[in-house]
C-alpha cells in the first residue's frame, strides 16, 4: 500500500539536521524564489490559482483566489500573516513540519509576501510549544544571514522582513480575525465582516491569512509547476496534503497523501486499529468536524466526499475510537474544551456551551431525565448558526453528530452511567487507576 504515500512536504523530514539551513538548501531549497521572481507577482499568483492548492487550516478557500483579493489601489502596507496556532484537538501536522522543516515555510512566505506585494509578514505560532517558536526563530535568522530575507533578497529588488509571534495559548486565537487583533497587542475575540482582513486586516491594512501547510505548499508549486500539482489528488481537491491519525491505531502519525485517500486506505497504511479491536467513530479533521463512523471508510478524504456524508475535511485529523470507547464521554470531553476556549464575546455560545457540559456530565452520570436528549439537541439548535464565529458551530457539530449516529448510547444515560457500559480503562492507551472515571 505504501505507493499511496506522496511525500513532498515531509519528504525531507528524516533527513540529518532537516531544520538546519545547509541541509535544506543541499536538497534544493531556496530555488523556488528566483524562479517566482523571474515571473510578475500577477504570475505567481495564478500559478497558485492554477494549481488548484485551497487552505489547509480547515475551510478549504483557494489560495490563490484569497491573494488576489488583495486591492491593489490601496496606498497601506499589505501584510501576510501566517496561521500556525494549531489548536484544534487531534491536529497534528503544522507543529511537525515546523519542527522538521521550518525552512519550507519561511521559502513559501517569501513567495507568498511577493506575489501579495507584502514587505512585512507574521507568523503566529501558538504559545504553547516553546520549542517550535524557538526553531522558527532559528531559520527566520539563517535565512537573513543567508541573504533570502532582508533588503534586495537574491539581488531582485525586492525586500521582505519576517517576523515570528508567540501567541499565548489561546484557541480562538486560530480563528483567523481573532488572531489579528491579538497580534495587534490586544485580547483575541473575533472580528465583525465585512471588512474582510483582505480589504481591512492587520493594523487595518490589506492582509492575506493562510495556514502553516498552505503556504508550505507554495514553494512545490512554484518549483515542479501547477499541472503536476494538480495531477495529484481528486477533481476538485487538488495535491497531497498531511493527514494526522491518531487514538486507536497501531502506528499514529503524520501521513502524507493525495487529497480522496480513504480512511480505509489510511488505515492499511498505519497498521489499523489497535490490535483486537474494531473501529467504532472517527473524525475526518479534528473535534469540530462531525463524527463519522465504520460505513465511511471508503469515502474520498476530500472536501466534497466529506461534505457528501454530512462532514467536512476541516484540518485531516483523524481521530480514531475503538469499540471500548463510550461516545457520551467522549463528546462530553469535547464540549468542555469547546466551553473552557470559549472567548465570551456572544450568548449562545458562552452560556450554551456550559448548559451543554451541565446536559452532558447527565447522561456520563446515567442521571439523565426522560427527554433530555431532545433538549441537548434543542440547546445544540440554539447555538449553530447564531453565534458569532465558527468556534460554536463546531462544539455543536461533535454533539449533533454523535446523537445521530449513537442516539441509543445517549438514551442509556437515562439510567446507566457511560463509566459502567464502557469502562475508561479499557478505551486508555495508557495504564489507568483501578476504579478512575478520569
Ligand atoms: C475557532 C477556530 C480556530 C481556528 N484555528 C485555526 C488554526 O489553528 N490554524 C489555522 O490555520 N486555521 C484555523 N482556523 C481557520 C482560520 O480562521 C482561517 O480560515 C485559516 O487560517 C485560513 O487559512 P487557509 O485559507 O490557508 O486555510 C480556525 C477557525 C476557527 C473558527
Ligand atoms: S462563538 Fe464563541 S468563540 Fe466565537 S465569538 Fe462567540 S463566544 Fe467567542
Amino acid at each position: 500500500m505504501t505507493d499511496l504515500l506522496t511525500p513532498v512536504l515531509s519528504a525531507n523530514w528524516g533527513d540529518e539536521k532537516s531544520w538546519d539551513i545547509a541541509a535544506y538548501t543541499a536538497s534544493g531549497g531556496y530555488a523556488a524564489i528566483d524562479k517566482a521572481f523571474a515571473m510578475t507577482p500577477d504570475e505567481v499568483t495564478n500559478l497558485v490559482k492554477d494549481a488548484g492548492l485551497r487552505g489547509r487550516g480547515g475551510a478549504g478557500f483557494p489560495t490563490g483566489m484569497k491573494w488576489s483579493f488583495v486591492p491593489k489601489d490601496n496606498p497601506n502596507p499589505k501584510y501576510l500573516v501566517v496561521n500556525g496556532d494549531e489548536s484544534e484537538p487531534g491536529t497534528c501536522k503544522d507543529i511537525p513540519l515546523l519542527m522538521a522543516s521550518p525552512h519550507t515555510l519561511v521559502e513559501g512566505m517569501i513567495i507568498a509576501s511577493y506575489a501579495i506585494g507584502c514587505h512585512t509578514a507574521f507568523v503566529y505560532i501558538r504559545g504553547e510549544v516553546l520549542h517550535v517558536i524557538r526553531r522558527m526563530r532559528h531559520a527566520v535568522e539563517q535565512a537573513y544571514a543567508a541573504g533570502h530575507l532582508g533588503k534586495n533578497i537574491h539581488g531582485s529588488g525586492y525586500d521582505l522582513d519576517i517576523i515570528v509571534h508567540a501567541g499565548a495559548g489561546a484557541y480562538i486565537c486560530g480563528e483567523e480575525t481573532a488572531l489579528l487583533d491579538s497580534l495587534e497587542g490586544r485580547r483575541g475575540q473575533p472580528r465583525l465582516r465585512p471588512p474582510f482582513p483582505a480589504v481591512a486586516g492587520l493594523y487595518a491594512s490589506p492582509t492575506v491569512i493562510n495556514n502553516v501547510e498552505s503556504i508550505a505548499s507554495v514553494p512545490c508549486i512554484v518549483a515542479n509547476g501547477a499541472a503536476w500539482f494538480s495531477s495529484m489528488g481528486t477533481e476538485k481537491s487538488k495535491g497531497m496534503t498531511i493527514y494526522s491519525l491518531s487514538g486507536h491505531v497501531a502506528r499514529p502519525g503524520q501521513f502524507e497523501a493525495p487529497l480522496g485517500i480513504t480512511l480505509r486506505e489510511l488505515l492499511d497504511l498505519s497498521g489499523g486499529i489497535r490490535a483486537g479491536h474494531e473501529l467504532k467513530f472517527w473524525t475526518p479533521g479534528g473535534s469540530s468536524t462531525p463524527i463519522l463512523t465504520g460505513e465511511h471508510l471508503d469515502v474520498p478524504l476530500d472536501y466534497e466526499g466529506m461534505a457528501s456524508v454530512g462532514s467536512m475535511l476541516g484540518t485531516k485529523a483523524l481521530q480514531i475510537f475503538d469499540e471500548t470507547v463510550s461516545v457520551v464521554r467522549t463528546t462530553l470531553r469535547w464540549v468542555e474544551f469547546y466551553k473552557h476556549e470559549s472567548c465570551g464575546k456572544c450568548t449562545p455560545c458562552r452560556e450554551g456551551s456550559w448548559w451543554l457540559v451541565q446536559l452532558l456530565k447527565k447522561f456520563e452520570d446515567g442521571v439523565a431525565e426522560e427527554g433530555d436528549v431532545d433538549k441537548l439537541l434543542d440547546v445544540c439548535d440554539n447555538i449553530g448558526g447564531k453565534s458569532f464565529c465558527a468556534l460554536a458551530d463546531g462544539a455543536v457539530a461533535c454533539v449533533t453528530s454523535a446523537v445521530r449516529h449513537f442516539r441509543p448510547e445517549f438514551e442509556a444515560g437515562y439510567h446507566t452511567p457511560a463509566y459502567e457500559l464502557f469502562p475508561y480503562g479499557r478505551s486508555a492507551l495508557f495504564e489507568v487507576a483501578e476504579g478512575s472515571h478520569a
